[in-house]
């Protein structure tokens, strides 16, 4: 079988080289003419656990192309995996989805299965079919299956080997026959069902996901306010296999690529079919507003940020990855600046994506320790192994004025009960060794 994905980026090339770790002969395609060069020699153009190794280990199987009819023309199967960002409006913009379906259309010589792994709205895999029809260059059967992807970026290789299910929605039997064929040799629940269905398993799940961080902030919020333990709370939530143990965890909010676009997205849609959907506004609402928690936080300690040293722990939206879209630090640190703090901002992995958007106005450190040198404060809001793992001790001994502000939860609140610190994290006690730090 021939395998051609369009898009390589985080769907597009863990796609395409999970479906070559199965034994399927596969070209990955991009405009990106220098993306291609790259990957030609082995080397992953994103961050991604894993991903690099997987692709040098497969490369006899995998081509790499900016040539579309070269790698389109005799395909049995094309994967669509190009990105869907957001417009100002919060729809889902498809222009690269539709490029791509054109270029198809343009130029398939054989039958083939069209599978749309990008996230699009619901409906958008019928006007898929409609375009490509309609531009069809040779007489050959196109049929357009909806296959959404679950992966999560820092484990998104794991996530495709592994996956929970493999939803394919099909209008007709035969395009059904041919990716469960695909998906012949992955261990996972096929779960088939019709076009729109499957658009909206996706945009369900990931929205379920975000209503659950969102719940369980609120809850945290409101944990502060009465003095219960937000973290005893979920582990004592999750017994309950109806509400289950994961993505409890409180915070400052859902970033990245997903969560904040495909809310805002379904919600949009809803909307054009006049139709409200209160729980997913809420979700939203919520989060931008838990995004600014550590900023208010500070209001408690200083009365303004102007001429404060600021030690920043941690960019991007998550661990375990460069992407900063949607990151909490992408409001706070501005709002930081514009207040005429000083800031210095450490993150393993993140710093060159920060410095594109910001060179100036921020001191960027290499280790967690310059960071928090002479600090007046310290605003936590990755959680990586590095933060997590940081000896306790060195805050009080490195900052100017040990105040703590962890929007990640990253340690027990024994341990820093030991500490001269005084340490404020997402729905719980605030420790406060007062007679250490003068607050
Ligand atoms: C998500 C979904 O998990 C994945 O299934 C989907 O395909 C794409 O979107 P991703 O955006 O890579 O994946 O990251 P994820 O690990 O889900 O985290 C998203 C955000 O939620 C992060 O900012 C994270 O910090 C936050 N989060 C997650 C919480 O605040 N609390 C939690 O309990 C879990």
């Amino acid at each position: 079988m021939k395998i051609s994905v369009a898009g390589t980026g985080y769907v597009g090339l863990v796609t395409g080289v999970c479906l070559a770790e199965h034994g399927h002969s596969v070209t990955c395609v991009d405009i990106d003419e220098n993306k291609i060069a790259i990957m030609k020699a082995g080397i992953s153009p994103i961050y991604e656990p894993g991903l690099e190794e997987l692709m040098v280990r497969n490369m006899e199987r995998l081509f790499f192309t900016s040539n579309y009819q070269e790698a389109y023309r005799d395909a049995d199967v094309i994967f669509i995996g190009v990105g869907t960002p957001e417009k100002a409006d919060g729809s889902a913009n498809l222009k690269y989805v539709y490029e791509v379906a054109e270029q198809i259309a343009a130029s398939v010589e054989n039958d083939c299965v069209v599978v749309v792994k990008s996230t699009v709205p619901i409906g958008t895999n019928d006007k898929i079919e409609s375009l490509i029809q309609s531009k069809l260059k040779h007489n050959v059967k196109v049929s357009v299956a909806s296959n959404p992807e679950f992966l999560s970026q820092g484990t998104a290789v794991k996530d495709t080997l592994h996956t929970s299910r493999i939803v394919l929605g099909v209008e007709d039997e035969q395009a059904g026959e041919v990716l469960k064929e695909v998906y012949a040799s992955f261990k996972a629940p096929i779960v088939v069902t019709n076009r729109k269905s499957a658009e909206m398993i996706k945009y369900a799940s990931n929205d379920f996901l975000a209503l659950k961080i969102s719940f369980i902030n609120e809850i945290a919020n409101l944990c502060e306010i009465i003095g219960a333990n937000v973290e005893d709370v979920a582990h004592g939530m999750g017994f309950d296999s109806r509400i289950g143990n994961k993505f409890l965890n409180a915070g400052i909010g859902y970033g990245g690529s997903c969560f904040p676009k495909d809310t805002k997205a379904l919600h949009w849609l809803a909307n054009f079919h006049d139709y409200e959907l209160r729980t997913v506004k809420a979700a939203i609402d919520v989060n931008e507003n838990q995004k600014l928690k550590l900023i208010k936080k500070s209001r408690k300690y200083y009365e303004s940020l102007k001429g404060l040293n600021i030690a920043v722990l941690g960019l991007t939206f998550k661990p375990g990855t460069d992407d900063l879209r949607e990151a909490p630090t992408l409001v706070n640190i501005p709002l930081m600046i514009e207040d005429g703090a000083n800031v210095k901002a450490w993150d393993p992995v993140g710093v060159e994506n920060f410095k594109k958007l910001y060179s100036e106005g921020i001191t960027y450190c290499s280790s967690i320790e310059d960071t928090l040198k002479d600090a007046d404060i310290c605003f936590i809001f990755t959680e990586w192994d590095e933060v997590k793992d940081f000896d306790l001790k060195k805050y009080s001994q490195l900052m100017k004025t040990p105040i703590v502000l962890d929007g990640r939860n990253c340690y027990d609140l024994e341990d820093v009960q030991k500490q001269k610190l005084v340490y404020d994290s997402i729905g719980r006690e605030t420790v406060k060794n007062m007679n250490m730090v003068s607050i």
